[in-house]
């Protein structure tokens, strides 16, 4: 079965085609636009939209050798994102899929950022636990039969991403900050700096707001005399704080619902500090790590297309009828 995926619920226009959940092309447009604005600037994004998504769309066919005729299935992100985003994408797959008659899959933003493990390491044999960590979501879901997921713990707050976004805006670094802070943390010293390891009542999970007001005091304080050390400093003090809390909850909710198996998917899984000390941590728990390749983990065409993938297998199927939503709240499973 060969299925184009589409992706635009953010500030990525991403296309890709996929043959038996076997990558056939990936491509990704970021919206540079957004730097100089410091953050996602919602109608700008969905303009950018509508003027990538066809040559997106043909570039992926394109290098994946296949013409539309070809394609078997759509599938494209209902939310959640920005609703602006969201809709270009999906009337322009609903169009698509209404004027040649090829079925529509509709995919949950979050359950594809999920799916990357299985695009990454194929069936994935047992029940596991995966960290979807991005700059919308911090949520760790116990992942069974392909994608059905049930919520283990989410963000009270910030999320993950974003909290890197605001303390890189902080220090004068470009969005999206993540990247810039993993770069910056590579020359400072972690322990430079004791920043709070937010640790709230329900065990498994996160806010990250506090630590967040913690870094915005210590720079204030230092009333912008920040060298370049310092910097650093900062960088990796902040970042090894943010990683202790994402690996300690992500080892522990592990151990709860005994999932001998872990992922960490979605933008900041591509962090090289979470990378390395997940790995780590799930050597030492006696754990399956699962780290699917950076591409997979930021936003992209073909996790969409994989979740399309493995919906379709279980006999999902869109109306085109169906609209994109912005937000959504998954269900909790309830641990002993
Ligand atoms: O999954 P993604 O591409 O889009 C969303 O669904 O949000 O994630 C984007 C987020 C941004 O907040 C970005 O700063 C963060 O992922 N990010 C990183 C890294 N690369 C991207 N955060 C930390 N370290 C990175 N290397
Ligand atoms: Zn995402």
């Amino acid at each position: 079965m060969r299925i184009l995926g589409i992706e635009t619920s953010c500030d990525e226009t991403a296309a890709s085609v996929l043959e038996d959940g076997r990558l056939l092309s990936n491509v990704v447009q970021s919206q540079a636009i957004h730097g100089g604005f410091g953050g996602v600037v919602p109608e700008i994004a969905s303009r950018a939209h509508i003027k990538a998504i066809v040559p997106i769309m043909r570039e992926a066919l394109r290098d994946a050798g296949a013409d539309l005729e070809s394609i078997d299935a759509v599938a494209v992100t209902l939310g959640p994102g920005l609703i602006g985003a969201l809709i270009v994408g999906v009337s322009f797959v609903k169009s698509l899929c209404f004027a040649t008659g090829k079925p529509v899959v509709g995919v949950d933003h979050v359950e594809a950022h999920v799916s990357a493990t299985h695009l990454s390491f194929g069936e994935i044999g047992e029940p596991f636990l995966s960290l979807v960590a991005s700059g919308g979501h911090t949520h760790l879901f116990l992942v069974e039969d392909g994608l059905k997921m049930s919520l283990v713990g989410a963000t009270r707050d910030d999320a993950a991403g974003e909290a890197f976004d605001k303390v890189a805006r902080m220090l004068g670094l470009p969005y999206p900050g993540g990247p810039e802070i993993d770069r910056a943390a590579e020359a400072g010293r972690p322990d430079a700096i004791d920043f709070p390891r937010p640790v709230i009542d329900k065990a498994y999970d996160f806010s990250f707001s506090g630590l967040k007001t913690a870094v915005r005091y210590y720079v204030d304080g230092l009333e912008g005399r920040v060298s370049p050390g310092m910097l650093s400093d900062i960088a990796a003090s902040f970042q090894e704080a943010v990683v202790d809390v994402l690996v300690h909850k992500t080892i522990s909710a592990a151990a709860a619902v005994s999932a001998g198996t872990i992922s960490a998917v979605g933008g900041v899984a591509s962090n090289s500090r979470l990378r390395a000390r997940l790995e780590e941590a799930g050597r030492e728990a006696g754990l399956r790590v699962l780290l699917p390749p950076p591409e997979f983990c930021t936003d992209n065409g073909a996790i969409i297309a994989e979740a399309g993938y493995l919906m379709m297998k279980a006999g999902g199927r869109t109306d085109l009828s169906a609209s994109p939503y912005s937000t959504r709240l998954y269900e909790r499973v309830n641990i002993a």
